[in-house]
């Protein structure tokens, strides 16, 4: 009787649950039911679409039509510039029913967050599936220019969790997420072709996922403030790579580039200073750019590290970067998974915020033991009573 209940009972409120959630929810919800950042990016990653979920019509169905496709960049776009005004600002008429903007603000963290999450589930109980993206509400809470991402969510294992704290602990500008697996759709890209071939729903590989739509704009909006400052700024996507898959490398950066000389001149690069930073912080760990392994994952044929590498939008599919055009702007992270885990985010956060300088919003300023921008009395008092650190630490945005 007893084994009986403890094994019914369980498997009756998975089902409940299970019929509760196709009908009631939508990413949109995690809103409001998630007590901090990563918790709500791991309700998110609950509504991602799982592989072989498409077929011709329900993918058909579940892509932006021309003007949706529109609409959603200026979203992004209007997201990207939001300063305080996080509720003010709405989705364009074309989006509504599909994805909304709201403001999230951690229950007992001094931090808040302007989110555009999707809320619609009309694709058979299921959201649409184009990503989301999360900017912190006000400028004083960006402390450098980074844009991380996570394009490939269920197959890169941990890496939305990751992305997420990497955004935190760097006081990063935009997060990006992919809404569907890559494999949710698997027939083959035309886009970039490969022996093996790249699905149309992997949106490193497909300019008409819209996460390369969201990752265009972001560019777009970087150049618009003045270009991205490389001691401040870079576009980090986040990967995981399996155990056999380049064994010997616990992590693997690129810029997009294969082996080539452009890694290994003495040019001060934003993926070259990262290498040097991680190194010191995971002495023994062999961290690799390509000039120093054989690993394959150079990212040459990822879209959105060939738009940034200059490669006009038109042509991402066909044309490798040209390394003379490179600046390093464009990281991309290759891991094993004990470079995913959760007692070493502290340790990447640590990397991250030696790599790039902080560039404080007017009024803040850098906190002197995590380099930070805080309110400036805070710093400036963390400064004067370097003991005083219980004190200081309520002012500490994060
Ligand atoms: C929000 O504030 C920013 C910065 O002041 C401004 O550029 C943007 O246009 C504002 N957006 C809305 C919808 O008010
Ligand atoms: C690092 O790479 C070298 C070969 O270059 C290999 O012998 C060593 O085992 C690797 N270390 C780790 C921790 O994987």
């Amino acid at each position: 009787m007893l084994t009986l209940w403890s094994v019914r009972v369980p498997s009756l409120l998975f089902l409940f649950s299970w019929i509760f959630a196709s009908w009631q929810d939508t990413p949109a919800s995690c809103v409001s039911n998630s007590r901090d950042l990563v918790s709500l990016a791991k309700c998110l990653d609950t509504f991602t679409i799982l592989p072989k979920y498409y077929d011709e019509p329900s993918y058909h169905d579940a892509q932006p039509t021309d003007s949706e496709r529109e609409a959603w960049t200026t979203a992004v776009a209007s997201l990207l510039s939001v300063d305080g005004n996080c509720t003010s600002l709405a989705v364009p008429p074309e989006l509504e029913g599909t994805y909304v903007i709201r403001r999230f603000v951690p229950p007992g963290l001094p931090t808040s967050y302007c989110i555009l999450v999707e809320n619609s589930a009309d694709c058979n109980g299921m959201p649409r599936g184009w990503g989301h993206l999360v900017v912190p509400e006000k400028r004083e809470q960006v402390s450098r220019f980074l844009h991380v991402s996570a394009p490939h969510p269920k197959y890169d294992l941990g890496t939305i969790e990751q992305a997420t704290v990497l955004f935190e602990l760097s006081g990063a500008k935009s997060l990006l997420f992919a809404g569907r697996t890559r494999g949710a759709f698997m027939q083959s890209s035309t886009c970039v072709q490969a022996s093996n071939p790249y699905w149309k729903t992997d949106p490193a590989h497909n300019n008409l996922e819209p996460f390369f739509d969201a990752f265009v704009a972001i560019y777009q909006w970087q150049q618009q403030q003045g270009g991205c400052y490389s001691k401040s700024c870079a576009f980090i996507q986040v990967h995981g790579k399996g155990g056999t898959t380049c064994p010997l490398d616990q992590i693997f950066l690129s810029t997009g580039l294969g082996n080539d000389p452009w890694y290994t001149d003495p040019t001060d690069y934003p993926v070259k200073r990262l290498k040097t930073s991680l190194k010191q912080i995971f002495p023994t760990w062999n961290i690799s750019l390509p000039s120093d392994s054989k690993c394959p994952l150079v990212a040459s044929g990822n879209i959105g590290g060939r738009y940034i590498n200059s490669v006009p939008k038109s042509k991402v599919c066909l044309r490798p970067a040209i390394p003379h055009q490179v600046k390093g702007e464009f990281i991309h992270i290759e891991q094993a998974i004990e470079s995913r885990k959760s007692d070493v985010y502290e340790a990447w956060g640590k990397a991250v915020r030696e790599t790039f300088e902080p560039v404080c919003a007017p009024g803040m300023a850098v906190h002197p033991r995590k380099p930070l921008c805080v309110d400036g009395v805070v710093a400036e008092e963390a400064r004067a009573w370097p003991w005083g650190y219980l004190h200081s630490r309520q002012g500490l945005l994060f």
